[in-house]
């Protein structure tokens, strides 16, 4: 049987933005936040502290949780922020930031390009940054990239994501979100990792499904995952998105589409799909170019 209810954990200001090309204002981020927030989603990951030579359009994200704490006040501090390192972590410490993620990879090519660490050497450098927001008590969730196809390396063994997934576990995660970075899964793939992870003893209950929709399985492959029991979805509003640093990856799927799937399955989000459309069209009044998500297409009237 299917789950009753799901978090669908959005990541538009965050994996959305990130790959835009022309810098989205302070302002309209922060407005994007509280908007999504406004339409019932339970979570939002806002930005991430990480090098802004290496994602130019997050450079700002100091800025943009000050900005947010005036808006919105302490529940600013409750979004998520991306932290690769200690340094990104010191950022978010100093803004009161209570929820962070580390960002790791399955494949050694990855790693490179995206931390410019080896596969082994991103623990070195996520070691401290956990313990330490563990110790100053904050919620720390873990990111997988390349959990299923690679670029570079192609298919990704199974087992080897499962160890990548076991060692960020170890260091002290609360969740592990396994992202196909570059939408290559499909089901039955899905189903397979899946069942790894519970033999493994890593079961669904920590687990978030992180897909992205370059070749249109997004919904297939989450409703294998629901078929599996995993009850936590990353999703970006209009299906924005794509990593700078993952030759071929594009949009996110879209929480419209997501919410769309989840309701017609009666299963509960908290989610007012009109407002997030509504906040998906805006969006594209913004970025100058329509969302490409069906769902918006459907619903958005524009
Ligand atoms: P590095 O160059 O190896 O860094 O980059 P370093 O440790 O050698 O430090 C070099 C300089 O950078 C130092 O400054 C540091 O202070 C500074 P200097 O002493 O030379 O003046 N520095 C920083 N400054 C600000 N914030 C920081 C920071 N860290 C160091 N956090 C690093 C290593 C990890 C920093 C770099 O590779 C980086 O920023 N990578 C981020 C890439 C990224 O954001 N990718 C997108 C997110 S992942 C994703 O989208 C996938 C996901 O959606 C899931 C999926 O779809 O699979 C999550
Ligand atoms: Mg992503």
């Amino acid at each position: 049987s299917l789950p009753a209810r799901v978090t669908v954990y959005e990541v538009g200001p965050r994996d959305g933005l990130q790959n835009e090309q022309a810098l989205v204002p302070t302002a309209v981020k922060a407005e994007l936040c509280r908007r999504l927030l406004d339409a019932g989603l339970p979570v939002v990951e806002a930005t991430s502290f990480v090098h802004p030579r290496w994602v130019p359009q997050l450079a700002d994200a100091a800025d943009l949780l000050t900005m947010l704490t005036d808006q919105i006040g302490d529940r600013a501090r409750e979004l998520p922020v991306l932290v690769p390192n200690e340094r990104g972590l010191d950022r978010a410490l100093e803004l009161g930031c209570r929820h962070v993620a580390i960002f790791g990879s399955a494949t050694e090519t990855f790693a490179q390009r995206n931390l410019n660490r080896s596969l082994d050497e991103q623990f070195a450098m996520f070691e401290p940054t956990v313990r330490r927001a563990r110790d100053a008590g904050l919620d720390v969730r873990a990111y997988v990239s390349m959990c299923f196809g690679d670029p570079w390396e192609g298919e990704v063994p199974i087992d080897q994501v499962v160890d990548v997934g076991r060692r960020l576990f170890d260091l002290g995660a609360s969740q592990l979100s396994l992202g196909d970075t570059i939408g290559v899964g499909t089901a039955g793939h899905v189903t397979a990792l899946l069942g790894a992870f519970t033999a493994a003893g890593l079961g669904v209950d920590h687990l978030a499904m992180h897909f992205h929709d370059t070749y249109g399985q997004a919904l297939a492959n989450t409703y294998a995952a629901l078929r599996a029991g995993v009850t936590t979805y990353d999703a970006s509003a209009g299906g924005l998105g794509g990593c700078p640093y993952a030759h071929s990856a594009t949009g996110n799927l879209a929480t419209e589409d997501l919410v769309w799937m989840l309701h017609g399955l009666g299963i509960e989000t908290g989610v007012d799909l009109d407002a997030v459309v509504a906040t998906s069209t805006w969006l594209a009044g913004e970025l100058g170019r329509p969302s490409p998500s069906a769902v918006v297409r459907a619903l958005g009237g524009t």
